[in-house]
């Protein structure tokens, strides 16, 4: 049973962070300087959870917040966590496409939501790791929870970074901007320029088809012109952002509208595959899925960015199959 916001004592609020690397350090400050959450980081890389940890609990001697955020290596310190947080698993390097991470990201995924999910058994899953819509339908599995306790974060970054282009492009405020983003986190997402507004107006007042499809093409290559900027790893500080909001609307039973990796069961013409639509979350975590009136293009494109991630599914579960491990 999952905790009505009336039984969470803002007190008593903990997330689990697996993986202390750069997104889940700056998802573990987010979270503690909000003052959303206390939080366990954990990582297998002995002192790296703990440093960071100590690091962050020394700043609250200038940030002045008292959320505790603890490192460790050992999955039982995570226990009664009410969200748990898989970031663990290799960034992308310059060159590499986020399903170059499948094998590799597939084992550790399976794996360490199999140890965090034995301590927390009631939590909410949101899952980061790449390639991130079969990541969530890795860890859903291995989580045993039921469906709408899980939840990919992507549609919140991309839609993030299309609200960002648009308000760069525009010269406007980036409180006037609302856009959303369907589809796998990847080349093949579908951000919704019809659903996409400045104040309610939709941007195709103020931008031709060419400087749409601009910003949706950046849209898409978002994540790949970070990483090949920084050379060493992926971008943290946005996707940190993304999942801070959805555990905040977890926690505190706020009621927002979020494009989450789901599990779909009929939706959008689609069945038994996690992707990008958009949902309302709360405290139960995905508590619906909206069905967007969507035109045959749109839709087509949601189909063709589902059947690369179901591809890439059955190419993991062959793979795995072939060092005994399934899901
Ligand atoms: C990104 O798009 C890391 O996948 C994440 O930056």
């Amino acid at each position: 049973m999952v905790l009505r916001p009336s039984e969470i004592s803002c007190a008593t609020a903990q997330v689990a962070i697996v993986g202390s690397g750069n997104v889940g350090a700056t998802l573990a400050q987010r979270l503690a300087e909000k003052n959303i959450a206390d939080v366990v980081l954990l990582d297998v890389v002995e002192g790296r959870p703990q440093g960071v940890a100590l690091d962050l609990m020394e700043a609250r001697g200038v940030e002045r917040h008292d959320r505790t955020i603890t490192g460790t290596n050992d999955f039982a310190d995570t226990a009664n966590s009410n969200v748990v947080v898989i970031t663990a698993g290799l960034p992308r390097r310059p060159g590499m496409s986020r399903d170059d991470l499948l094998l590799t990201n597939g084992k550790i995924v399976l794996d360490v939501t199999q140890k965090v999910m034995m301590q927390s058994p009631n939590a909410v899953l949101v899952v980061v790791t790449n390639p991130l819509d079969v990541m969530t339908y890795v860890g859903w599995k291995a989580s045993g929870l039921p469906p709408h306790q899980v939840m990919g974060m992507a549609g919140v970054l991309d839609s993030a970074r299309f609200q960002t282009f648009i308000a760069m492009e525009l010269g406007v405020s980036i409180n006037d901007i609302n856009a959303t983003v369907l589809g796998s986190h990847g080349d093949l997402m579908v951000p919704l320029p019809r659903y996409s507004t400045v104040n309610g107006i939709p941007i195709g007042k103020f931008l031709d088809e060419a400087a749409i499809a601009r910003l949706v093409d950046r849209t898409r290559n978002g994540g790949a012109e970070v990483v090949e900027l920084l050379k060493t790893g992926g971008a943290y500080y946005a996707p940190a952002s993304a999942v801070c909001v959805m555990v905040e609307s977890i926690l505190y039973n706020q009621p927002r509208i979020l494009p989450v990796a789901a599990y779909l069961q009929g939706q959008y013409e689609l069945d038994d595959i996690f992707i990008g639509v958009p949902c309302r979350l709360g405290c139960q975590g995905v508590e619906s899925i909206l069905e967007l009136d969507l035109t045959d293009q749109e839709l087509a494109e949601l189909h063709t960015s589902a059947k690369a991630v179901r591809q890439n599914l059955e190419h993991l579960r062959s793979l795995l199959g072939e060092s005994g491990l399934s899901f």
